[in-house]
């Protein structure tokens, strides 16, 4: 069974996920950034993967790039598609309507998702409302237990079988949709904030996303290194008179804040000086994942 493993990632987890399955299965990982910047995206392999981070579980979980990929991937509708998300909240208020909304837009969009897995990894942005935010210490634990869960995919994958999370989590995730409505409104409201889009804004989540690198604020020990453009997976920065710029196009992925060298870059919702990566995974495995040279 040839597989291609397919990521996106910001600050590591899904790279660290990515190159698990693609050891134990002998499949390759390759980052979807790369694989959108090459053109057409065509692969012979039978099985594919997708490893992505959920953003946003209660407005649509599932990052606007991955979409875009899976529309572009040649062919899927005839590949079994395997797609596993790394949530850092618990699983069956995140990933679970994460992978529900994931399977509705394939469906729209002509193809399926064979099996749905999920991977509780760390919190990258630190702050979550309504969620028990791991502190760093905590990180080294959720890792270890992340792997037995690893284990368990990629012994399924191997042997090709169900993945769907059993019927009495999704009926739980069902019974949760109240609750998703307010926590919906409640996110679509702090997203039209940080897109600096008026409080009546018409424009939805997936018009709202690309322009909350709006909120993004870059202090003055900035040194023009331009690592927060090497690593950003959406070519969403470009460096003009040595310091960063942002086009609008943002994935919101924390990539720039996590990895500059300077702790210039501040997001919303992360307290200055907290950071977060997966320890596996290292800025170079970004830069060259990406498949960016230095502006
Ligand atoms: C903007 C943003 C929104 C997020 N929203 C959620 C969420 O709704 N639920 C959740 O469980 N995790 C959420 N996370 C956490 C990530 O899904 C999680 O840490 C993931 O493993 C990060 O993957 P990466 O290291 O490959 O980028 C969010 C992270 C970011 C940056
Ligand atoms: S990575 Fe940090 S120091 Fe380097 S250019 Fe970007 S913001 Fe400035
Ligand atoms: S600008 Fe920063 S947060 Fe936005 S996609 Fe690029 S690296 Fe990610």
């Amino acid at each position: 069974m040839a597989l291609q493993v397919y990521y996106f990632t910001g600050t590591g987890n899904c790279l660290s996920v990515a190159r698990t399955v693609a050891d134990r299965t002998d499949g390759t990982p390759i980052s979807v950034a790369v694989a959108l910047a090459g053109g057409q995206i065509r692969t012979d392999a039978d099985c594919v993967c997708i490893v992505f981070p959920v953003y946003l579980a209660a407005i649509h979980g599932v990052p606007l790039m991955v979409e875009r990929f899976l529309t572009e991937l040649q062919g899927i509708s005839s590949k079994r598609v395997y797609a596993i998300c790394t949530s850092g909240g618990y699983e069956i208020v995140n990933a679970v309507p994460t992978l529900r909304n994931l399977a509705r837009f394939a469906s729209e969009s002509g193809f399926r998702i064979d099996a749905e897995y999920t991977v509780r990894l760390p919190m990258n942005n630190l702050d979550y409302d309504h969620i028990p935010v791991p502190i760093e210490t905590d990180s080294a634990t959720i890792i270890r237990s992340a792997q037995a869960q690893l284990d368990d995919i990629c012994e399924r994958i191997t042997h090709g079988r169900q993945g769907k999370h059993h019927l009495a989590r999704r009926l739980f995730a069902i019974g949760m949709t109240p609750l998703n409505v307010i926590m919906a409104r409640a996110s679509m409201k702090s997203l039209r904030q940080l897109a600096h889009e008026p409080e009546d804004s018409a424009l939805g989540f997936r018009e709202l996303m690309p322009l909350t690198d709006e909120s993004i604020r870059v202090d003055d020990t900035c040194t023009g290194c331009g690592t927060c453009a090497q690593v950003c997976p959406a070519s969403n920065i470009q460096m003009i008179d040595h310091r960063p710029t942002f086009l609008h196009h943002c994935e919101m992925c924390f990539a720039c804040d996590e990895w500059c060298p300077e702790g210039a870059v501040h997001h919303w919702g992360r307290p200055d000086g907290a950071k977060y990566h997966h320890p596996a995974v290292k800025v170079a495995d970004l830069r060259g994942g990406h498949g960016l040279r230095a502006p």
